[in-house]
């Protein structure tokens, strides 16, 4: 990263954004260390070359609460309740649309049209695929890119295990397992990381999928970007997923499971390797010796850089506007995890056939 300081915008001013989180007790630092559970208004202000300039909301007691809790680190940044106010006054680097599922795509692409360098959305990054081509038709013609904050890929441990089964230690990858569960095991709020996490390590196209909503859903033909504060209005769904270079996956999403069993098993030909999808580690790989059919075990311990999660988002996004280059979580990344999604509604709605996914 370079000495520049980077301008950068928030539209969408709850916790995810601006939460505040206790400081470590000493010795520790509040450092940019593993800013993972910390919202983005946290990572920025620890961050030397990024500066959170300004905040919008259409709320504006989210505004007050974001002036006061912020009143000492960010006594800057301005704050607005018109996100193209805030375009056309703050001369932005950067902008992060943390808005409802179903409200980024406006945003985005009056953000690029603007003349942001970079754009960071939350996930998943829209709620049809209409919206979805949209900003990655306009970023791309405008050479801005447009990372989604599936943070899952700015952990270390999920590195290890892609490299591990890059570098052929399990065989050639056949089959993914994951199970999802809590009370927030929603298919697009929550889901979508795991699916994403899928699509991490399938490295493929998803091509057909079987999708089974929870029951009560039959009528469910599209999300409409409202499940944040209410998991009703966003069903889980088990389902499976046919990659175009065969690799075959189980999804169980299940609300009425326990919160803690976010599991993933990736099995090769050779091999096998299991971790908790919380990404804290470790992972256990299990290599199978042919005739004896007797593993041979080592666990992964998860790496500690000092720049990880969403300090680790930023920096990325930063080298990518410096240097060009392809982030780890790009929009074309995450339109995979919601055609995947919306293939799980249509083939549901289709009383759970086999069916192509929406491309
Ligand atoms: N990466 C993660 O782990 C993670 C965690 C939580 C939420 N999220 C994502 O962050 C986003 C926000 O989540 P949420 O639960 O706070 O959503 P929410 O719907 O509860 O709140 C969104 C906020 O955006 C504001 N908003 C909507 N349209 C706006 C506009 N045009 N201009 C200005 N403000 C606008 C709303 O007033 C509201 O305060 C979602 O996409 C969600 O999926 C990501």
């Amino acid at each position: 990263m370079s000495d520049s300081r980077y301008r950068v915008g928030i539209v969408g001013a709850t916790w995810i954004a601006v939460r505040r989180t206790g400081p470590p007790p000493p010795p520790f630092r509040n450092d940019i260390g593993n800013a993972i559970s910390l919202s983005h208004a946290a990572t920025l202000q620890a961050m030397p070359n990024l500066e959170l300039a300004a905040v919008c909301d259409l709320i504006p007691e989210l505004l007050d609460d974001f002036k006061t809790t912020w009143a000492n680190e960010l006594p800057n940044a301005n704050t607005y309740t018109d996100y193209r106010e805030m375009l056309a006054n703050e001369n932005l680097d950067v902008l992060v649309v943390a808005t409802s599922d179903n409200r980024h795509t406006d945003i985005v692409v009056d953000g690029a049209e603007a003349g942001v360098k970079g754009i960071l959305c939350e996930k998943p990054l829209a709620t049809s695929l209409e919206d979805a081509d949209r900003m990655i038709r306009v970023c791309g013609e405008l050479g801005v890119p447009l990372h989604v904050n599936h943070n899952r890929r700015w952990n270390p441990l999920m590195h290890m295990v892609r490299d591990k089964i890059r570098s052929g230690a399990i065989g050639a990858l056949g089959s993914i397992v994951v199970s999802h569960g809590g009370p927030r095991a929603m298919l697009f709020r929550s889901g979508t990381h795991m699916i994403d996490a899928i699509c991490f390590f399938a490295e493929s196209e998803p091509a057909r999928v079987v999708g089974m909503l929870e029951d009560g859903y039959d009528d469910w033909d599209r999300y409409r970007g409202d499940g944040g504060r209410l998991p009703e209005n966003d069903p889980s769904a088990s389902g499976m997923i046919l990659f175009e270079n065969g690799i075959r996956v189980l999804y169980d999403g299940s609300k009425d499971t326990i919160l803690s069993s976010d599991f993933m098993r990736l099995r090769g030909s050779e091999g096998e390797i299991s971790f908790n999808l919380d990404a804290r580690g470790p992972a256990v790989v299990r290599k199978y010796d042919a005739d004896a059919r007797v593993p041979i075990t080592h666990t992964l311990h998860p790496v500690q850089y000092q720049v990880q999660g969403l300090a680790a988002t930023y920096t990325e996004l930063i080298d990518v506007i410096e240097n060009g280059g392809t982030g780890v979580s790009t929009a074309a990344e995450a339109r995979k995890t919601l055609q995947i999604m919306l293939g799980f509604l249509k083939s549901h709605q289709q009383g759970s056939r086999l069916t192509d996914v929406p491309s």
